[in-house]
């Protein structure tokens, strides 16, 4: 007979998963309800709520979409993108590319931006390219991990509005840890996963869309042969051609209506709902305060280190760091290093980045003073370099406010 699971303790320090709250791992262990229980309709409609809080919008159509990250995303860009569409990507790193690939893959005409890995794009970049390309939809990530770069966003929106374009964004990895006014900057579809500032396990994609997008989605309605009803109404839009990441369905099954869709991951739906109330209770400006004071800790540490930080410092996410791996040092041993003697996890890299710089996540439940300190003073006695303790200490005054 095998043994049961019993994983090691670890402090998972990458660019995602974190370590869950612990409030969100016991949300998960509560008792099963049936999906049209009066009792779990209010669970969802919580949720909706407690996500309008999160995502700062007033949008009624705020759910979950069950899956991981790219659940979500897929389930945007199937639903927005009619094949044939033009789609616009700005690149500036993997997760980029992987917008682009799942925007191909729903049949849109995509063309890419590209932007080193390191660095975002201007404003008046993507404004003029936006009037140039005339897409129909712009899909673009906000927090990129691959490179720890955070897009702007604040100008993006409007430029969409007025081009009659929308706007999809990729927020997985800044949602509860920067700001993301969504209604205020005009982002048509957001989406987001709950393993990095949500404090939660990778298993469900909370996804926001306005109006225009509805609109859009709407028109694209179908119901499925065994549920429907003679007087059903659908769509003259192509039908969407994905039926689980189906939005339009997916809005019907979260509807008064309740229409029947997928079941609903009864307890993804738990754990997300535990995530909304902790964020919603601790106060957003203040999530994202401790999000940037525990970076700038860590980054103050790393310095110490002898380590020098990665790309443009204008435009660094609050709440992933990238250093260069130091000339001659291994950075798969010391990673390994670091899990088998203090059994602290921290993050490698892809593509051109791959062997050049290690990625620390302070995120959700882990953007805490002792999860930076142990995480230094585990990486200083492997790298062993400069004043004993000097990492700690510097780590230390940021907090003390020196
Ligand atoms: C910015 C960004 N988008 C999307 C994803 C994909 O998320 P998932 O692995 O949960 O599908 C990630 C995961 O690291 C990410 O960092």
């Amino acid at each position: 007979m095998l043994e049961p699971v019993k994983p090691a303790p670890r402090l998972l320090m990458g660019p995602g998963p974190i370590n869950a709250d612990p409030r969100v791992l016991r949300a998960i262990s509560a008792p099963l309800l049936g999906q049209f229980d009066p009792e779990f309709r209010r669970y969802m409609r919580e949720v909706s709520e407690l996500y309008r809080g999160v995502f700062q919008t007033k949008n009624r159509w705020t759910l979950l979409i069950d899956g991981t990250a790219r659940a979500g995303i897929e389930a945007a860009l199937v639903s927005l993108i009619e094949p044939g569409d033009r789609v616009l990507v700005p690149v500036f790193g993997r997760f980029g590319h992987l917008i682009a690939e799942i925007a191909r893959r729903a049949g849109g005409e995509v063309s890419t931006l590209e932007a080193e890995w390191g660095s975002v794009f201007p404003d008046e970049v993507l404004e003029r390219e936006v009037k140039k390309r005339r897409p129909k939809i712009v899909a673009v990530c906000h927090g990129d991990t691959s490179t720890t770069m955070a897009q702007p966003l604040a100008r993006l929106g409007e430029v969409c509005r007025t081009e009659d374009a929308l706007l999809y964004v990729d927020a997985t990895a800044t949602l509860g840890g920067m700001d993301l006014p969504v209604d205020a900057w005009r982002l048509d579809v957001v989406s987001a996963g709950l393993q990095k500032c949500l404090a939660g396990p990778p298993g469900s994609a909370p996804l926001t869309l306005n109006e225009r997008a509805e609109n859009r989605i709407v028109r694209r309605r179908h119901v499925e042969a065994g549920l429907k009803r003679a007087d059903e109404k659908e769509g003259k839009g192509p039908i969407i051609r994905s039926n689980y990441f189906d939005l339009a369905m997916i809005m019907d099954y979260w509807s008064e209506q309740a229409l029947n869709h997928h079941t609903e991951a009864t307890s993804m739906l738990y754990a997300a709902h535990e995530c909304g109330r902790i964020l919603v209770e601790e106060g957003l400006e203040s999530a994202f305060a401790r999000h940037a004071v525990a970076s700038k800790a860590l980054r103050a540490g790393l310095a110490a280190l002898g380590l020098e930080l990665f790309g443009d410092r204008a435009h660094r996410m609050p709440n992933v760091s990238a250093v260069h791996i130091p000339a001659g040092v291994d950075g798969e041993k010391v990673r390994r290093a670091l899990l088998e003697d203090s059994g602290i996890e921290i993050g490698t890299s892809f593509g051109p980045l791959h062997g050049k710089i290690w990625r620390i996540g302070t995120m959700g439940y882990n953007a805490r003073e002792d999860a930076v300190l142990a995480t230094l003073a585990g990486m200083e006695a492997i790298l062993g370099k400069g004043k004993r303790g000097a990492a700690v200490d510097a780590a230390n005054a940021v907090y003390r406010g020196g």
